[in-house]
């Protein structure tokens, strides 16, 4: 079985996975602006902005923020 990387991609300018964004949340990375420094994403078509603002509230409401 091999794992098809597309269905994990948010960002499709930068080519940034769920995965990615999900491994800086859990390393402490807190918000939009770091996350898009550092994989490119949210800094094309913006289209991915939600995505990437769902991906760190989920990690908020788990931590009980
Ligand atoms: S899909 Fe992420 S900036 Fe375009």
């Amino acid at each position: 079985m091999s794992l098809d990387r597309s269905k994990d991609i948010v960002c499709h300018c930068s080519g940034t996975t769920k995965t990615a964004i999900k491994g800086l949340i859990d390393d402490g990375v807190d918000n939009v602006d770091e996350i898009s420094r550092l994989t490119g994403a949210c800094s094309g078509c913006g289209a991915c902005d939600v995505l990437v603002l769902e991906l760190l509230a989920g990690n908020i409401a788990s931590r009980g923020d």
